[in-house]
């Protein structure tokens, strides 16, 4: 697998989101694969507590860039500040959730989740989509999730941005293939990382993020469109997408009944 990956790819890969959860356990697969690394999140110094042990433990080159991705101007930023470097492997994985209702969250908070889940996703996509298909080679993951299949009330507007990165990712796929660019999009279930506390939610269930990232990982080795990491993900979403989209909307309902509780919403649960 290492060789495979990296002499597909080459030497560098970029993660955003690579502070916590399962952009960290990204970052740590990948520089088991030998992978030079470019770290992103806000917290530069939890960046640099990443980046010290895996230079050491896998003699990688580890650069780290402390921006907020929410802002456009900052995404261009990166891109100038990495532009010497061999890039060839891309995952966004920065990104949150709001929970509640929509019209009684903030549209600031409700913006800002659009701007860092589609636009620095989508921004990161274009910039890193034109160098990998110049180069005739790359990969691209996008972090989408299940809750991308369709709208679910009190994460409405968090399902809509992963709905976005879904349908960009499955169609980028198919435009990027000819020029040898891998682009995968990934939807997990719920993983046990800082998302649910940031999203005001509870979860059951929920697997870890190195599952997720040993998901990423073999997706990629086999060229896979979509990969759904772990078993759950797989149960909640297969049997859903072989039904009418109107037939949905009970089950999902009770799926994230059982699975998330929401103490902001009128009953403190998911309804
Ligand atoms: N966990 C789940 O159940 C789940 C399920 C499906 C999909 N996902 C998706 O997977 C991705 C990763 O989520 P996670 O579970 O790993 O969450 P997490 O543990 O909260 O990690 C989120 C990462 O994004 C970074 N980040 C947040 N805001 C940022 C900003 N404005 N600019 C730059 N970096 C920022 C955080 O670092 P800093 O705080 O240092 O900036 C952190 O490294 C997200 O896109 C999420 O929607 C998660």
């Amino acid at each position: 697998m290492t060789n495979k990956l990296r002499s597909r790819y080459g030497e560098w890969a970029l993660i955003t989101g690579a502070s916590e959860g399962i952009g960290l356990a990204c970052a740590e697969a990948l520089a088991a694969l030998q992978f030079n690394l470019v770290l992103v999140a806000r917290r530069g110094e939890r960046l640099e507590e990443i980046a010290a042990p895996l230079r050491q433990q896998h003699g990688i080159d580890v650069q780290v860039k402390p921006l907020d991705l929410s802002m456009l101007a900052n995404n261009q930023l990166l891109c100038r500040e990495v532009e010497s470097l061999d890039i060839g492997l891309v995952v966004t994985s920065a990104g949150f959730g709001t929970s509640g209702e929509f019209v009684e969250n903030t549209w600031t908070a409700e913006m800002n989740m659009i701007e860092l889940n589609c636009i620095s996703s989508a921004f990161l996509a274009h910039h890193f989509g034109q160098r990998f298909k110049q180069q005739q080679r790359g990969g691209l993951v996008l972090l989408s999730s299940i809750v991308s299949l369709q709208g679910i009330a009190y994460i409405g507007n968090y399902a809509a941005t992963k709905a976005y990165i879904q349908s960009l990712g499955e169609a980028l796929y198919a435009e990027l293939k000819p020029y040898h660019v891998d682009v995968l999009t990934c939807a997990p279930g719920p993983v046990a990382t800082g998302f649910a506390k940031r999203a005001g939610i509870e979860m059951s269930f929920a697997a870890t993020s190195k599952v997720t990232a040993a998901g990423i990982v073999s997706a990629l080795a086999r060229r896979q469109r979509t990969v759904r990491p772990g078993w759950l993900a797989k149960c909640l979403s297969y049997p859903l997408e072989i039904l009418p989209r109107s037939w949905r909307f009970p089950l999902i309902d009770t799926a994230m009944k059982l699975l998330l509780r929401h103490p902001k919403t009128p009953h403190g649960k998911s309804k």
